[in-house]
């Protein structure tokens, strides 16, 4: 390059555009974007140009003064200790344990995928060299899309580079291909969800928050003929809760649509095989497109669509987002099948009870010091703040007083007044960590002047489905009441008479 650029003529070698030395007017030079600053007497009035600049600062301005402006920590991990990480945050060095990370099981440093990374790297080297087409598919690629076909029980599967790739890469395809198309999407769907039904362009109906009978008005109000799909997840990210998977997807097929459903804060945590709610409840054939993630349980990054193979080949075959972007590279396809294969073992199926039981120990925990941690029958426990700047100061305080990493989640990733701490307790916090950890919620809670209260509930008195009280007496009775899949009451109950078994079986 060096001997290249020496026979090139001068003039075309590159140069950083620099100000000239000296202009007509002294040394008036500005900045080629930051606007007009013309006036000068007898210059010729300029127009008067965009100032990019102060309209940057004043959106930035609008962030902080609501306390939405997004301030990273500065946290590493530390690789072979999981949950133990340094924060760098304050400029110095400081040991913490960390309680929201969505490397649910810690797979991200399982010395099986560690082992897969590690020989891929030495194999095959770093990166991909090209997008699937050009010089960018390998053996691993198919290799992980066979793996995760035959998770998922289906013909074919799809890799991209992470799961807003494909939900929006896949979306905006449908949509761009079927003829007429309308999209049903939930109204708590993930941004990529959002994304991919906005830009396509196609009719859309927002139906209310995991409830199937407002799908089915909305259903019903377009012609039986028109081609529809069905948008939603079911774990949902910010409050936990698990959509009623069959109902929806029964409801969706009954007007002829297809259903299409993020899985991702589920893949690699729920069902036998740990393929997700559908597999957990029995229903995984129901779900004509399903969207995971190699991310969160899985310890990797990237993302994926399962399907038919028609429809899987349609996608690969238009989406953009998935033909023009260099590939994932061989480690992280190694290390994705090696930790797909450890999730659908034996080994898996205990993670996945150990992760269960400690996030029942913590919220039990929580809820018993009266902390307004919510109900929810998944593995994130949401403690609701209510308050940007309250949120954002408690999570510093548990962070600088008590080396407790939890992240605030503030608008716009949670309304506004739903502001809260997102706590994700993985199987590798020991009991002695989760009790430090409900002893400093409690003490920042007192130390702020905050209520600690059980009477207080932040959680609804009844289950919204069901309508049956939630109260703990009542949970603890051994008959179901509720045959709905998403049903509160069902699967707190649940959560109680496994933990009962669980004592019984300890004594
Ligand atoms: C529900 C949901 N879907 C999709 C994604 C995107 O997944 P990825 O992190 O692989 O891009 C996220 C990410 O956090 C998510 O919460």
């Amino acid at each position: 390059m060096r001997q290249l650029a020496c026979l090139l003529p001068r003039q075309q070698l590159w140069r950083p555009r620099l100000p000239p030395r000296s202009t007509p007017q002294g040394s008036a030079w500005r900045k080629p974007w930051s606007g007009s600053s013309s006036g000068d007497r007898g210059e010729k009035a300029q127009p008067k140009l965009f100032n990019y600049e102060d309209f940057f600062e004043n959106q930035i301005e609008k962030k902080k003064s609501d306390h939405t402006y997004r301030v990273f920590k500065k946290v590493m991990r530390r690789g072979n200790e999981f949950p133990y990480a340094v924060d760098y945050s304050s400029g110095k060095k400081r040991d913490i344990t960390v309680w929201c990370s969505n490397d649910y099981l810690g797979m991200s440093w399982h010395p099986k995928v560690i082992n897969a990374v590690s020989d891929a790297l030495k194999t095959h080297g770093a990166g991909a060299g090209g997008t699937r087409n050009i010089s960018g598919n390998s053996p691993l690629h198919e290799g992980l899309e066979a793996e995760l076909a035959s998770l998922h029980q289906k013909e074919a599967a799809l890799v991209f580079t992470s799961c807003y790739v494909a939900n929006d890469t896949s979306l905006y395809t449908l949509g761009k291909s079927i003829p007429g198309v309308h999209m049903f999407s939930d109204e708590g769907n993930h941004a990529s969800l959002i994304q991919g039904i906005r830009n396509c362009g196609v009719p859309k109906h927002i139906f209310r928050h995991n409830d199937p009978l407002h799908l089915e008005e909305m259903l019903r109000s377009v012609d039986s003929t028109t081609p529809k799909i069905v948008v939603f997840e079911t774990v949902h990210s910010m409050t936990g809760d698990i959509s009623p998977l069959r109902e929806m997807c029964e409801v969706a097929h009954k007007y002829g649509a297809l259903t299409f459903v993020d899985e991702v804060h589920a893949v690699g945590l729920y069902g036998e095989q740990g393929a997700g709610v559908g597999e957990r409840d029995g229903c995984m054939d129901q779900i004509d497109i399903i969207s995971g993630t190699l991310g969160k349980a899985f310890g990797n990054v990237g993302g994926y669509i399962a399907s038919t193979a028609r429809t899987v080949d349609m996608i690969r075959s238009y989406g953009s987002g998935f033909i023009f972007t260099t590939s994932l590279p061989p480690t992280t396809l190694a290390g994705s099948i090696a930790s797909i294969r450890v999730l659908r073992s034996e080994e898996g199926r205990q993670l996945r009870q150990r992760h269960q039981s400690n996030v029942r120990y913590l919220r039990d925990n929580l809820i018993e010091a009266g902390v307004p941690a919510l109900h929810s029958p998944s593995h994130i426990i949401p403690i609701h703040v209510g308050d940007a700047a309250l949120c954002t100061h408690l999570s510093s305080e548990l962070m600088n007083k008590h080396d407790i990493y939890v992240q605030a989640i503030n608008y716009p990733t949670v309304a506004r007044g739903m502001e809260r701490l997102r706590v994700a307790p993985t199987p590798h916090h020991t009991k002695a960590m989760m009790d430090y950890f409900v002893s400093s919620v409690v003490k920042i809670w007192k130390d702020n002047g905050l209520e600690l209260s059980r009477e207080r509930s932040v959680c609804p008195e009844e289950c919204e489905v069901c309508h049956k009280p939630l109260a703990v007496e009542i949970l603890q009775a051994e008959e179901k009441v509720c045959g709905r899949s998403n049903c509160t009451y069902a699967s707190l109950q649940d959560n109680f008479t496994t933990a009962k078994r669980q004592m019984a079986m300890a004594y």
